[in-house]
């Protein structure tokens, strides 16, 4: 854990030497050059409701919603921490990522979207964004009928594949798929269309995305432009400390607003 701290300080005091904005300059443009597609409105009148099991979740380590848990207070220390940095800059799209995969990204999306929509009157929006390899649903035991990749291949209507996992202000944008490859379709401009929508209609709702991983393919690199800022998973004791060095050079000029050590020993308080 200190090697991966010392990584993160040394990364974070190069990031704050150069004095670089938050949002590339390249970013912008390139956002600026492409033509809004606007997608049908997300409502959530006609979300399809399927009921969840707290012991099914339980079992599947979605936690944040027990109040007996001993790890919903973890939940509960980072959404306090994510909600006051989204309130103090304006932000409402958050993209959750990590260096490989298997580090924790979903187990932490879908933990800190509940706890979001638990304690906040904003509605959540919660993205799986990782096509290749989805599993958003699988942590709510949904069989989705359609999802993003769907939508994004053109044939189902967005309202066709939101859910409603029988949470209050839940709502989840399940990925469909999976596709063996998505580089394409995340950097697509109706996937583009949809980011802008999602944070511009609505801007008091909180959109949650669940991205792919960073060293694996260029999918989470491509779309960050399109979120406003991002959260790094990694596991302690797993997470090489080159990878997690790599990530950071690749996360270079967007907003990164902290670091999830996942499965740590003392992940009763997440670094941050
Ligand atoms: N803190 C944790 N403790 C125990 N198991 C975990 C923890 N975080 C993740 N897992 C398990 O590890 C596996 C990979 O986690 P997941 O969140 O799906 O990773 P990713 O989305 O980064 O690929 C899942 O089976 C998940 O339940
Ligand atoms: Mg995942």
């Amino acid at each position: 854990m200190e090697k991966i701290q010392k990584a993160l300080e040394k990364a974070r005091e190069q990031r704050e030497d150069t004095g670089r904005p938050s949002i590339p300059h390249r970013s912008r443009a390139a956002h600026q050059r492409n033509l809004p597609i606007v997608p049908e409105e997300i409502t959530y009148a006609q979300t399809r409701v399927v009921d969840t099991t707290e012991s099914g979740l339980h079992d599947r380590r979605i936690i944040a919603g027990l109040t007996h848990h001993e790890l919903s207070d973890t939940f509960r220390v980072l959404r306090t921490q994510v909600m006051k940095t989204l309130s103090a800059s304006g932000f409402s799209t958050l993209g959750i990522t990590s260096p490989n995969r298997g580090e924790g990204k979903t187990l932490t999306s879908v933990n800190l979207a509940i706890s979001l929509a638990m304690h906040i009157t904003r509605t959540v929006l919660l993205v799986d964004m990782d096509l290749r390899r989805p599993s958003v649903h699988t942590c709510f035991d949904i069989t989705p009928e359609a999802g993003l990749a769907d939508y994004l291949l053109g044939d189902v209507a967005l309202s066709d594949c939101l859910v409603n996992p029988g949470m209050e202000r839940l709502v989840i944008l399940p990925a469909g798929g999976p596709l063996r490859s998505s580089s394409e379709l995340i950097a697509s401009p109706k996937m583009i269309g949809l980011a802008r929508e999602v944070k511009s209609r609505y801007p008091d709702r909180v959109v949650i995305y669940d991205l792919p991983p960073v060293l694996t393919s260029d999918d989470t690199v491509g779309f960050l432009q399109h979120v406003e800022c991002c959260l790094l998973v990694l596991q302690e004791g797993s997470t090489r400390k080159g990878d997690v060095q790599r990530t950071l050079n690749l996360l270079e000029g967007y907003n990164l607003i902290g670091t999830v050590l996942n499965k740590s020993s003392e992940m009763q308080q997440p670094y941050y």
